[in-house]
């Protein structure tokens, strides 16, 4: 099956471009036994996750300098350690487990398990969710490495838990749960999909039924008589829903690249956040070499928020990545470094510098903080609502 390629993106190695064609062939065929228009969530579900095919499902290299991007986990300890002033005063005070969603190559889970052994903070267990086969062996094989004698403490789940205590934790979860595309054309309104066609995947857009995803493009599109393209996040809607639901007592803290509703939805902003990564080049074509690069969109934090309140949750606070992160420590953990070291001094600030500069990482990564049954202030949220949802 022939697939877009842009002559700018380095092409894959003859073995990866064949386990792209079966995917999309698996996709093609999704589509075809649909009445041959598949809605752009189910599509964006078999290009991530298709059992096997997809790209969080099989194996190749995501993370870092030879992956297609980088997270804050991999760019620097210092955001786990952050993260770890944090969850040491939740579960001084709730006591329970610390549960990772989404865990990636395992960086995170490993550095933030130290710090917290290296603080002697007392908790049960670190439970990560995983939807990806491959992921899990990756997270395992790293944790069993760094902590031969502690790897019985690491509980990996198949869904989440119906009662969680403790502290939880996704970076850059959200951006990866299939998303809906919602189009305003003419006055009416329209749910972006795929079909087949000679030349490969291609966009085709299908008048909305009355339902919940209409309801949500009318009440998001800002108004106006202009074409605006845009997503909805309906089902990263409800793992928040979920997980707030499920907490007992404790914080959980979802961290992602994203507005609150009136920057995302801004009029300027007509075509939406959808982005692919591949290489450590972004672009827009999500038909580009299916199963070989991610396919995300920002968040929006204000329904995430909406979300979280809806299942009897507080949202204690919201924050940029750069408040939070200053406001943990990060700035002392620096600049208390040796000063001989001077290399590793430099590396450390070039890595401080993508994770907080407003350029960077430091005002577009944002810090959800959902808790229920917890008191007082915390480190990297003392002012609640710092940012208006
Ligand atoms: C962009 S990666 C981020 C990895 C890691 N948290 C980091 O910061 O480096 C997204 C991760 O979320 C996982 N994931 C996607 N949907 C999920 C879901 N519904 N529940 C749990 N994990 C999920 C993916 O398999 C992958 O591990």
């Amino acid at each position: 099956m022939p697939f877009s390629a842009d002559p700018i993106l380095p092409p894959p190695p003859p073995e990866a471009a064949a386990h792209s064609r079966q995917l999309a062939e698996h996709i093609a065929e999704a589509i075809l036994s649909s009445g041959d228009w598949i809605p752009f969530s189910k599509y964006m579900e078999l290009a991530l996750y298709a059992p096997g095919l997809g790209y969080y499902s099989a194996g190749a290299r995501k993370f870092g300098p030879e992956g297609d991007f980088i997270t804050s986990p991999e760019i620097s300890p210092m955001f786990a350690h952050c993260l770890a002033m944090n969850a040491r005063q939740v579960l001084e005070k709730v006591g329970g487990d610390v549960l990772e969603l989404g865990p990636g190559s395992g960086m995170l889970a490993a550095d933030l398990f130290a710090e917290l052994k290296t603080q002697k903070v007392k908790f049960d267990r670190y439970l990560l969710l995983e939807v990806s086969p491959d992921l899990r062996e990756r997270q395992r094989a790293l944790l069993a490495a760094r902590f031969p004698d502690d790897i019985g403490r690491f509980t990996w789940l198949d869904t989440l838990p119906e009662k969680i205590r403790g502290f939880v934790v996704a970076n850059e979860v959200l951006d990866v749960v299939p998303f809906n595309l919602v189009f305003r054309h003419d006055g009416e309104y329209f749910e972006r999909g795929v079909i087949l066609t000679e030349a490969g995947f291609a966009w085709e857009d299908m008048p909305m039924a009355e339902g919940e995803l209409k309801r949500r493009a009318r009440h998001v599109i800002p108004p106006g008589d202009y074409d605006y393209l845009t997503e909805v996040g309906l089902q990263a809607e409800a793992l928040v829903r979920t997980v707030s639901g499920a907490l007992e007592a404790g914080l959980a803290l979802f961290i992602d690249y994203g507005f609150p509703q009136r920057e995302y939805y801004h009029p300027q902003r007509s075509m939406g956040t959808l982005r692919c990564h591949y290489r450590h080049r972004f672009h827009g074509d999500p038909f580009f070499l299916p199963g070989l690069q991610d396919i995300t969109a920002h968040v929006d934090f204000s329904a995430m928020g909406a979300a979280a309140e809806s299942a009897g949750a507080e949202v204690l606070g919201f924050t940029t990545q750069a408040y939070f992160l200053i406001s943990s420590g990060l700035a002392v953990m620096v600049s208390g470094g040796d000063p001989s070291m001077t290399l590793s001094r430099l590396k450390a600030t070039s890595a401080v510098h993508r994770l907080i500069s407003p350029s960077e990482m430091g005002e577009l990564f944002k810090f959800l903080a959902v808790a229920r049954d917890l008191d007082g202030p915390l480190l990297g949220m003392q002012s609640a609502r710092h940012l208006m949802l």
